[in-house]
């Protein structure tokens, strides 16, 4: 079958007929209909991602790891015909988080990224799975339904979040967090869906970005209610209870957001830098100790983060239209070799989730 495979961690990307490697155990046949293609695709292709390997004994690992297919053979729970998304991130088999299905917290570091670690992606024809990797797809929602696994990362972070903040009383005297002010780094697709969903948690959202918003962007802040801030000159003095990175720019913008973080704020810190640091004086620590306030990796979600954003999906379907499909700015034929290809290679601007159709 076709399928797009690279050979980490070296850098390069190729289209090419495989064997099928014959998933471990997967019951449910799966037809490939579209896959997304997110920064650590581009990084894997690009050679940037060091922690990326191909699976035990083989030099290819085939890309991918969002992906919507549907079943050709089912199992009882999936019938044929259902739409499916699958989880990316797999346990180790070790661990006691792994084993409760959990592997966003592996203790041992071994779990599986599909087209990541180990583990073959779903850029291909075909795939084979197990039931309890799978999530179903409500067909209303299928042409924006692939934001469903960055979402999921989302969801994950989002609860995570909520988790460090019952530390506290954070809730306002309405009783939701209407009082609480989020600032969201980025306008990519992570920081859009984050900002929707700290939305839809009822707080006042900011997003930010080194530039003016587009006039689409314009539109979608205006629809949901989003208040935008350019970054440029630093954050005009605002403080915040919630500050998210999801740039994916320098870890020098982790510095500079620290200093705008309230009493008891958090700051998450989702996106991977590509270069630069920040440091902490003591006065910085001091600060950072005073203020109660806590830093937290935010990484990989999982079943429940994907069905989660399944149910939000339909809802912003209804509340917020233009805003999940603004998001989707390309499709491209996987019978366009060279345009795959090049949209793997580097991220165009403007450009926020490129989809390659495999029907
Ligand atoms: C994926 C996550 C994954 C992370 C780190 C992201 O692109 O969406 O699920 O855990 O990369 O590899
Ligand atoms: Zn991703
Ligand atoms: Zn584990």
């Amino acid at each position: 079958m076709k399928a797009v495979v690279v050979k980490p961690p070296g850098a390069g990307v190729w289209i090419k007929e495989v064997q099928d490697p014959g998933d471990p155990q997967g019951r449910v046949r799966i037809r490939t209909l579209e896959t997304g293609i997110c920064g650590t695709d581009r990084e894997i292709v690009n050679g940037r991602r060091l922690t990326t390997s191909p699976p035990p004994g083989r030099e290819e690992l085939i890309l991918g790891h969002e992906a919507i297919g549907v079943v050709e053979e089912g199992d009882g729970i999936f019938r044929e015909g259902d739409l499916v998304m699958p989880v990316n991130r797999r346990p180790c088999g070790k661990c006691l988080n792994c084993k409760a299905g959990r592997p966003d917290y592996c203790e041992t570091g071994q779990f599986v990224q599909a087209g990541a670690n180990s583990l073959d992606g779903f850029m291909r024809e075909y795939w084979n799975d197990e039931p309890k990797y799978l999530v179903k797809v409500p067909p209303a929602v299928r042409e924006f339904a692939i934001l469903a696994q960055p979402l999921a990362d989302v969801e994950k972070s989002v609860e995570e979040i909520l988790t460090v903040q019952g530390r506290l009383i954070w809730n306002c005297e309405d009783g939701t967090l209407s009082c609480r002010k989020a600032l969201v780094i980025g306008t990519g697709t992570t920081g859009l869906l984050f900002a929707l969903l700290l939305k839809t948690e009822g707080m006042e959202v900011w997003v930010s970005n080194r530039r003016e918003p587009r006039e689409w962007e314009a539109k979608v802040f205006q629809e949901v209610g989003l208040n935008f801030l350019n970054s440029s000159k630093g954050y005009g003095g605002e403080s915040f209870d919630l500050i998210v990175e999801a740039s994916g720019s320098t870890a020098a913008v982790v510095g500079e957001a620290l200093s705008s973080l309230r009493r008891n704020g958090v700051l998450g810190l989702f996106s991977f830098p590509r270069e630069e640091s920040f440091s902490l004086d003591h006065r910085g620590v001091q600060t950072f100790v005073m203020r109660a306030n806590a830093i937290v990796g935010l990484v990989n979600g999982q079943k429940p983060h994907f069905q989660r954003a399944m149910v939000h999906l339909s809802a912003w379907n209804s509340i917020w239209p233009n805003a999940v499909r603004s998001m989707i700015t390309k499709v491209v034929s996987v019978r366009d070799e060279g345009e795959v290809i090049r949209v793997l290679r580097e991220k165009v601007r403007g450009e926020i989730k490129v989809k390659i159709d495999w029907t």
